[in-house]
């Protein structure tokens, strides 16, 4: 028994803001962005939110199931923005779809977040206690981005990616993830309790210190860091799980990588010696939308008939925490 991909989609916003308009609020520039990441464009929600996004993905992603959405054992929904601390944004979407059905909750592995919840939903079909899953990763950075920084602000983008897997017949592939909090400061945005806010607590008349409590709020990246822990570490769990498989990379049709940096897609490409054609990136549209980007690249290649039934597709993440992973599939529709 293994969860097969019977449906995707995505939702992106309708606001497009371009490396030149970027130029105008921080120093820097098309060329520079271009060179150093690929990016061109990004989109920012405005009228949309995570969970409007989401749920705009998994109609997608259910109308080409051909399921009804009461038919949904469960909603995971991955995301590190989500609209409301609670209820989660897999609730939030499960009132939009009408999946009256589906246990839904969150899971929030940033970047990772995607990948780590295809694989928990794997791991509920296998064990028999869920039939039909839908996956979504779906993010608002924009909320979260210290647009003062040059050296993140230009990264990141909006949207919202889903899946729908069913139980079917099939092989259960074998799957990796690993987590490193060691490196969490490498890549951080601080939540209300964080240390770092300054705050001492919240009780009533309990003093606060002055001023707005400490470091300005939003996302704060050692890029060189995080760059030389993605080119290291996606290949090596990419090879684990060819290991594990018993595969090699020429037995992988296309490669589906977190859309972070197109430097970073290129030198994984190189150092699994497999041609860079096998690796599709939309990064240059989308930006790096975290959790999302993994799925609203899936929905552009099946959409556009990329995707042959019977392709082997990895999917790889890696991203805040530190986290990474990696799973194989065969394409089902
Ligand atoms: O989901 C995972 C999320 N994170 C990532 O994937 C991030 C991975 N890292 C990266 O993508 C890259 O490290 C960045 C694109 C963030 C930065 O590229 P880099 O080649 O590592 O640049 P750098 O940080 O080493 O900076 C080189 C120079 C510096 O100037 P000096 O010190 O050489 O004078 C920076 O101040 O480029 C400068 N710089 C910029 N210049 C123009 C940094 N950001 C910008 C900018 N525009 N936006």
């Amino acid at each position: 028994m293994t969860g097969v991909i019977c449906g995707t989609g995505a939702c992106v916003p309708d606001r497009i803001l371009d490396n030149n308009e970027i130029a105008e609020f921080v120093d820097t520039s098309d060329q520079w962005i271009q060179e150093r990441t690929g990016v061109i464009r990004r989109r920012i929600a405005v009228k949309e939110t995570t969970s409007s996004m989401a749920a705009e993905a998994g109609r997608q992603a259910i109308e080409e199931a051909g399921i009804k959405p009461e038919e949904i054992d469960m909603i995971l929904a991955a995301t590190a923005t989500p609209d409301h601390i609670f209820p989660c944004a897999a609730c939030e979407i499960q009132e939009k779809l009408g999946a009256v059905n589906a246990v839904c909750f969150d899971l929030n592995a940033a970047c990772s977040g995607f990948l780590f919840a295809y694989q928990t939903a794997q791991a509920y079909i296998v064990s028999g206690m869920y039939r039909t899953i839908l996956v979504v990763g779906s993010e608002c950075l924009s909320r979260i981005v210290n647009w003062e920084d040059r050296g993140t602000c230009i990264l990141f983008g909006d949207g919202s990616g889903a899946a729908v897997l069913r139980a079917a017949e099939g092989r259960n592939w074998v799957s990796a993830a690993h987590s490193d909090g060691k490196g969490g400061p490498a890549l951080l945005c601080q939540g209300p309790n964080a240390e770092e806010s300054g705050k001492t607590g919240n009780l009533p008349g309990q003093a606060q210190p002055e001023g707005d409590g400490g470091k300005r709020p939003g996302i704060s990246m050692d890029g060189k860091a995080v760059f030389q822990f993605a080119v290291r570490k996606v290949p090596e769990v990419v090879r684990e799980v060819l290991d594990a498989n018993g595969l090699t990379a020429e037995d992988i049709d296309w490669f589906i990588l977190h859309q972070a940096n197109k430097r970073i897609v290129e030198s994984v490409a190189k150092r699994l010696k497999t041609d860079i054609s096998k690796f599709p990136m939309n990064l240059q549209e989308y930006g790096n939308t975290s959790s999302a980007s993994i799925p609203i690249l899936l929905n552009e290649m099946n959409r556009r008939g990329m995707l042959k039934k019977g392709q082997k597709l990895m999917m790889a993440g890696f991203g805040a925490g530190l986290s990474w992973g990696a799973a194989v599939l065969e394409w089902g529709i």
